[in-house]
């Protein structure tokens, strides 16, 4: 714990991890600029906040790390920023972390409205931990939406219930809580009026998202409806959320961009049982199979985990297969890491690091080539692409297709415009494109 210090005047906030790390983020540094501190580069600021991420070891490791080198680069500078840990590893690891790197604060990802009277607890001298997880109060209190870029996030849900035997996120985000339909309505205008033309509605488990009675479908096509927003999606799904009402909103609402994040971890039954998965191969397939009935461009996103314990060459293949199957246009994948605390971690049948990686290595080959087949075959088409930032090149702007691929290309259309455009060329890591015609922002 630092000596008693003035209050910061300037912070930096940096987020790790999910989507959901990245919008609690953009909340804290609204809620310490609403106190008055001003946000600089890490380097410069007196408050760091080091948002936080627990889901695989390497990524709680870092936090260690990166503590250091705040320090380090504070006292080159003769200065004693203050620390604060927050986000996951806050949650699961509170006191170890002060014990461990004696950081100034420590705050859960239920009780980062408290921030401001923990900074100054901490600039007092004073403990400055809190944990509490009762969901839903943060949202009551913190400032209201007045900046963001042209695509913004959205917290709806938050937690999870589920409990796959080798995840965190349970322990450290709580129960599933879903925010009210006002709220999230009140909240999407806000982002619109700022200037926001896609929102992407974000839970742990968005699909499990209701409010007296409605469905994240009802939620969508209340959305829709709002003038000024262009696009819509969500992320993450579970396969048990998505139900028919949903599937159907693929089909007709047209701000629903044709993309779906839904996780499957593994393909062989085995495995999906012991990790709690409650759907089967064959039935993520079927409930593929309706998704793409309803909207046959959609692209395809998922999350495997290699090396489940117990996991065997034959069940390591039944993933590999079912990758095959579906055709993913782009996914995420990880070796697995066991947890302190979750059922898996103690297991039997670890799988050797080495045999993770091979199965890492071969897996990420498929899934390469699926994603480079994906962007190979939406060469020709022509699509509205959302403007995002500036690109290396002169003129050369950054933006999104529908399908969630990069596209660069020049244009004189500004950040936040819809430009048509006609997709020309696939690189290993985004789209070429030529303008084809500018829409009214
Ligand atoms: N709620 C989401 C995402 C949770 S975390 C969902 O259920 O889909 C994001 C991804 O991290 C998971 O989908 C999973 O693939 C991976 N993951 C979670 N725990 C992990 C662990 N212990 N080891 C390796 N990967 C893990
Ligand atoms: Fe973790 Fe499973 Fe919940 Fe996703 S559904 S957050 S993987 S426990
Ligand atoms: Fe990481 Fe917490 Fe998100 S563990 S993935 S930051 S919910």
């Amino acid at each position: 714990m630092s000596a008693p210090q003035k209050l910061p005047a300037t912070f930096h906030v940096k987020s790790f991890g999910c989507q959901m790390n990245v919008y609690d983020g953009e909340r804290m540094a609204e809620l310490l600029a609403e106190e008055g501190l001003t946000a600089v580069d890490a380097d410069a600021a007196d408050l760091v906040v080091l948002n936080t991420c627990h889901i695989r070891e390497r990524a709680t490791e870092k936090v260690y790390s990166d503590i250091g080198r705040v320090r380090k680069n504070g006292r080159r500078q003769g200065r004693d920023p203050l620390i604060a840990v927050a986000g996951c590893v806050a949650q699961a690891q509170g006191e170890e972390i002060v014990a461990r790197a004696q950081v100034d604060i420590v705050v859960g990802p239920q009780a980062y409205h408290n921030l401001p009277q923990l900074v100054r607890r901490a600039a007092a001298g004073e403990a400055a931990l809190d944990t509490d997880l009762l969901s839903l109060t943060k949202f009551g209190t913190l400032p209201a939406r007045r900046r963001t870029g042209p695509s913004a996030f959205l917290t709806v849900q938050e937690g999870c219930d589920k409990f796959c035997t080798y995840c965190v996120v349970p322990y450290t985000r709580g129960a599933e809580v879903s925010r009210s339909f006002a709220a999230v309505v009140d909240e999407a205008r806000a982002l619109i009026d700022a200037g926001a033309r896609e929102i992407t509605l974000l839970g742990q488990n968005v699909n499990a998202w209701d409010s007296d009675g409605k469905g994240l479908h009802d939620l969508i096509r209340a959305l829709d409806r709002l003038p000024g927003l262009a696009r819509l999606r969500y992320t993450t799904s579970h396969p048990n959320g998505m139900t028919q009402g949903l599937i159907d909103a693929h089909r007709d609402v047209e701000t629903l961009m044709p993309f779906l994040h839904l996780p499957v971890q593994a393909g062989s039954d085995r495995v999906l049982k012991a990790m709690n998965r409650s759907h089967t191969r064959d039935s993520y397939r079927r409930l593929i199979d309706r998704v793409r009935l309803a909207r046959p461009d959609i692209a395809l996103s998922g999350d495997f985990i290699v090396g489940f314990p117990g996991e065997t060459e034959a069940e390591f293949a039944e993933t590999m297969r079912l990758v095959d199957d579906i055709g993913y246009a782009q996914a995420f994948s990880f070796k697995y890491s066991p947890r302190p605390g979750t059922p898996a971690a103690t297991l039997p049948g670890q799988v050797e690091a080495a045999v993770m990686d091979d199965r890492l290595q071969r897996l990420q080959a498929v899934l390469n080539r699926e994603q480079h087949a994906f962007n190979v075959a939406a060469v020709g088409r022509t699509c509205p692409v959302l403007i995002e930032r500036r690109g290396k090149l002169p003129s050369q702007m950054l933006g999104k297709s529908p399908w969630l691929q990069s596209v660069h290309l020049l244009t004189d259309a500004a950040i936040g415009d819809l430009v048509e455009v006609e997709l020309v060329r696939a690189d290993p890591n985004s789209l070429a494109g030529v303008e084809r015609l500018r829409r009214a922002a």
